[in-house]
């Protein structure tokens, strides 16, 4: 009895042993796993850039619930390469004349009237070896959410969609535009 029970309790505790390595042999795995994950995954892919805005404006308010054509004030995007961000003027064209003065409006009126420019923060920015142009897209209908999303539902600006070269071809590839190297970099 006494040896049966030395046995039993050894293999009992051999259990513990394997079942303690095998956690840790997949905790060992599990945390390589991570650090790559984390090393090789792409910021981007992870977290959604929203970077703080000298003032607080909306594209909800301002092109959801208002309803301004998103063209009113990137007034470029359908004559250049550029969308082009409004000028204060452009704002200043209705904030004369509505009666709201919170310290956002003030702040606005402020670089207005001293004319220096607000320093609004880039959220696109495609590397300089690309050739990107908003004016052809918008020729062929393309539009501006299948590239920034929805931008109308945004109370704060933010990228929704990385454009890494795969997105931009998918979308050449499916609709027949052109797909060689010279298009985008030249
Ligand atoms: C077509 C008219 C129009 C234009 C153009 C416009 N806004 Fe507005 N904006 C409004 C209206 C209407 C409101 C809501 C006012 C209210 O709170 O009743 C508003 C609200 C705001 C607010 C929030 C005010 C607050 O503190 O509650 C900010 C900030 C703002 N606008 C900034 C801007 C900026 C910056 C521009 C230019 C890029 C701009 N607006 C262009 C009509 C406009
Ligand atoms: C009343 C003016 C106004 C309207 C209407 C408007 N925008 Fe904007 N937009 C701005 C301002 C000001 C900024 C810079 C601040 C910011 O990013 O929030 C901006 C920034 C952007 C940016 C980021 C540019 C960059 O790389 O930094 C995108 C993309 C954009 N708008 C798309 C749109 C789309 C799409 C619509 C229509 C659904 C729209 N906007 C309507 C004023 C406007
Ligand atoms: C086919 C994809 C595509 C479409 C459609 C598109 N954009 Fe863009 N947009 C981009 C890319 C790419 C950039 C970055 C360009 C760069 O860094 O040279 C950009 C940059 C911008 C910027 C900031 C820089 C600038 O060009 O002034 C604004 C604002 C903007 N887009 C607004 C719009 C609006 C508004 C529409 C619809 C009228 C639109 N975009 C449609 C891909 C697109
Ligand atoms: C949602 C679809 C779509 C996406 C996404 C898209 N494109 Fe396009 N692109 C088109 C279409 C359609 C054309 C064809 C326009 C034409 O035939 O004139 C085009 C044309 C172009 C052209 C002009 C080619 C020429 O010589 O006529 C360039 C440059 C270009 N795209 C670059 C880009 C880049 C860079 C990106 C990614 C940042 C991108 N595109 C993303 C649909 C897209
Ligand atoms: C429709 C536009 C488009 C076409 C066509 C295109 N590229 Fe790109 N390419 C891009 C964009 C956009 C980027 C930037 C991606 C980023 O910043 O993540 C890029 C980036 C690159 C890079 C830098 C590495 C990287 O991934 O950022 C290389 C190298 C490259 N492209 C080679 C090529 C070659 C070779 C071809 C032809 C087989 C080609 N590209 C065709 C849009 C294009």
């Amino acid at each position: 009895m006494g040896r049966m029970r030395g046995y039993q309790s050894l293999g009992v505790r051999s259990n513990i042993a394997k079942s303690i390595s095998i956690v840790l042999i997949l905790g060992a795995f599990g945390f390589v796993g991570f650090v790559i994950f984390f090393y090789v995954a792409p910021v981007e892919s992870l977290t959604v850039w929203e970077p703080e805005q000298p003032i607080p404006y909306s594209h909800k308010l301002h092109a959801g619930d208002l309803e301004i054509n998103c063209q009113y004030c990137h007034s470029y995007a359908r004559r250049s390469e550029m969308a082009g961000i409004p000028s204060l003027a452009k704002c200043m064209n209705c904030h004369d004349n509505l009666s709201v003065e919170t310290e956002p409006i003030k702040i606005l009126r402020k670089h207005f009237e001293d004319r220096t420019p607000i320093e609004w923060v880039r959220i696109y920015d495609l590397p300089d070896h690309v050739w990107f142009s908003h004016k052809r897209h918008l020729a062929k209908d393309v539009s501006c959410q299948k590239c920034h999303g929805p931008v109308e539902t945004l109370e704060v600006n933010a990228r929704l969609i990385t454009h890494h070269m795969g997105f931009c071809l998918n979308c050449h590839q499916a609709n027949n535009a052109p797909t060689d190297c010279l298009t985008c970099h030249q």
